[in-house]
């Protein structure tokens, strides 16, 4: 979330003081290889680290050197790119238990680069989750939730369980760059973060009429 902020704002000045494109490419290329170095050597390797998200793959290469704004083809580009990459449960079934669904948006152990715990790796118990509320309101019993993402109070009694909501909302679950090229939600089937099946039942969660979501 920093990086493109910086970024974009270091873009903005070099354009105002270097006026060719060229020029603003080769300054901002520096300064974005400057940052991603300082970046690398805050998270010293270690037992617990899990350094493999600081390499860029490259739909994040072209948004970081885009601040996040892409051509119109570069963005086709990279949708087609993220969509390719949506799998589906082997059930064939989107819809999943919308009770296994509310514990992992709970769970604030969604992938986290660096040490994952001050416990020590083995006592680690947190499981995988896709730690939601940080960012978005969902329960209308849960009271933290952050805003970064907009609420998504009631989802499914507003948008109703059509066969098109239900794979929108799992693909969109899967891969949010499929549909909003440099989204700042996480990608959580893509990278591993849940499974296909977990994505099935926070689906689930959100739009089963019987979820507190939609109460
Ligand atoms: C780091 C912040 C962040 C996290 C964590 C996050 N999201 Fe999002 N989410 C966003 C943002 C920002 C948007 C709006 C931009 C977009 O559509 O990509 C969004 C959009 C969505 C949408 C589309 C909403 C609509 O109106 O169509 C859904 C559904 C959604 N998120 C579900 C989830 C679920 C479920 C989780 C947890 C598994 C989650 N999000 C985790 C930031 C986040």
């Amino acid at each position: 979330m920093m990086k493109p902020m910086i970024t974009s704002l270091t873009l903005t000045l070099t354009i105002m003081s270097a006026g060719t494109a060229f020029a603003v490419d080769k300054d901002f290329t520096q300064i974005n290889s400057k940052i991603d170095a300082m970046v690398a050597k805050s998270f010293p390797a270690g037992e617990g680290q899990d350094l493999s998200r600081l390499k860029q793959d490259e739909t994040q290469k072209k948004c970081s050197v885009r601040a996040n704004k892409p051509t119109a083809t570069e963005a086709a580009e990279i949708m087609a790119r993220e969509r390719a990459s949506i799998k589906y449960p082997e059930s064939g079934n989107l819809m999943g238990d919308w009770k296994k669904g509310e514990k992992l948006v709970k769970s604030g152990f969604g992938m986290r680069i660096g040490v994952i715990e001050p416990d020590p790796v083995a006592k680690q118990k947190g499981g995988n989750g896709g730690n939601c509320y940080a960012c978005h309101a969902i329960s209308p019993k849960e009271v933290a939730a952050g805003n970064i993402g907009n609420s998504l109070v009631g989802y499914g009694k507003t948008r109703g369980t059509s066969a098109e909501i239900i794979q929108y909302t799992y693909d969109k679950i899967y891969n949010a760059q499929a549909f909003m090229p440099c989204s700042n939600m996480p990608r959580f089937g893509h990278n591993g973060i849940i499974t296909a099946q977990q994505v099935a039942d926070i689906t689930a969660f959100l739009l089963s009429p019987e979820s507190p979501v939609n109460q």
